[in-house]
């Protein structure tokens, strides 16, 4: 499959309808997925991006329907990760001289991939490569995410190929924004900025603006994931100052795991009492041994404030809860608040556990906790119901 965009301008990547993990194990990808791969024809031919290595034959196999292979005069990476340069070599090996462009980054990570002596090209912003009645524009946007990642702008035709940035995990043959469900669209792209993004916010919101002030008119933007953003392009951008600023929605997340109930009881507890205090308050109650794990994470990206329960375990906390903190710390959110809870039955650790694990990881504490012995009874379930209370006045604020 391939299909054309625009003035000589075809897509030629891989959708991979099914894809259910990516990143290994780490993320899940409800929807699939797709890796762009994109072929500019001018008076020289570029082509940006390969897709992922396991597609590799059929990847070259679908480009030599496009375009006789020789004919390719560049090619550009904006992203050394295996979803995007994995069919380097079998490409490579049909045009070994063809000029690789990529940031100095991006050689020293192909060379860590694939130890091959390519014809590489750095280029850094502001670098230009002319293809005849057009150029090529490349913009480093180091640390989004990678240290090598870029964007190139093809001038005439307006079109920011922005690589992971603006993408989506989202396998559609429709393949455009204004064509696919706003809620699926919207609801990959947020998640793909939660899971991946989140850390580097201040370089996003720093990256916006530089290209902002460029001032270059953005006919379109095309990711290297998901569908390719023509109508009103722009709003993703929006959508991603507006993300990396930490604004969050009136939202509370509650999160928990239990082993006898006793945790469960005490988070449905909190639950109604934030509900009866705030109904205005979106509050949402996951188990996070049974969750997504990246579904709950992109829950609190859009929370003003989490709540943490587990009972103590050998003077410890529940694995899932231990597994979810430590995805939490490395992902830096920023202006959240929080609060722990949990039940036990003789040493009672738990509720600190969690409290330090959440002030390291940048959370604001509510609280110092709520911990109830053994099962709730009506009187631990009456102080979970004001502790909700307590929690949803104090996210209120003033
Ligand atoms: Fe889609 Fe960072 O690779």
């Amino acid at each position: 499959m391939t299909f054309a965009i625009k003035n000589n301008i075809s897509w030629v990547g891989k959708i991979d309808w099914e894809l259910r993990k990516f990143h290994g194990e780490e993320y899940s990808t409800h929807h699939g997925s797709s890796y762009n791969s994109y072929l500019i024809r001018d008076e020289k031919t570029v082509l940006i991006d390969t897709v992922w290595g396991k597609f590799s034959n059929e990847f070259v196999e679908n480009l030599q329907k496009e375009v006789n292979l020789d004919q390719i005069d560049f090619i550009i990476i904006n992203h050394a990760e295996s979803d995007h340069s994995g069919s380097l070599p079998e490409l490579m090996r049909h045009i070994p001289d063809t000029p690789i462009y990529c940031t100095s980054s991006g050689i020293d990570i192909i060379n860590g991939h694939y130890h091959k002596d390519w014809n590489f090209n750095p280029v850094k912003t502001g670098d230009k490569l002319n293809l005849g009645s057009k150029d090529i524009v490349f913009i480093e946007a180091k640390m989004l995410h990678w240290p090598d990642s870029m964007m190139s702008y093809l001038t005439k035709d307006n079109i920011l190929f922005s690589n992971d940035a603006f993408g989506q995990h989202l396998a559609s043959e429709l393949m455009y924004n204004d064509l696919v469900d706003q809620c699926e669209l919207f609801r990959e792209a947020i998640k793909y900025y939660a899971n991946i993004l989140t850390p580097f916010s201040s370089l996003v919101d720093k990256k916006i603006r530089e290209v902002l002030a460029l001032n270059v008119p953005v006919d379109m933007i095309c990711p290297s994931h998901g569908v390719l953003w023509r109508k009103d392009p722009l709003q993703i951008v929006t959508k991603y100052a507006q993300w990396a600023s930490g604004q969050a929605e009136n939202q509370i997340t509650v999160a928990y795991d239990s082993m006898w109930e006793g945790t469960r009881h005490m988070a449905e507890a909190i639950v109604q009492g934030i509900s009866k205090e705030d109904p205005s308050v979106g509050v949402k109650l996951f188990n996070i041994a049974r969750s997504d794990k990246n579904d709950l994470i992109t829950e609190i990206f859009r929370s003003k404030a989490i709540l943490i329960g587990s009972p103590t375990i050998n003077n410890g906390i529940l694995s899932s809860v231990a597994a979810i903190l430590e995805e939490i710390k490395g992902l830096r959110f920023k202006n959240k608040k929080a609060a722990a809870f949990g039940c036990y039955g003789w040493s009672g650790e738990s509720v600190r556990i969690i409290s330090e694990r959440l002030t390291e990881s940048g959370f604001s504490l509510l609280n110092a906790g709520l911990k109830e012995k053994w099962s709730p009874g009506s009187e631990a379930i009456e102080h979970c119901l004001r502790f909700g209370q307590e929690v949803a006045l104090q996210v209120k604020g003033p």
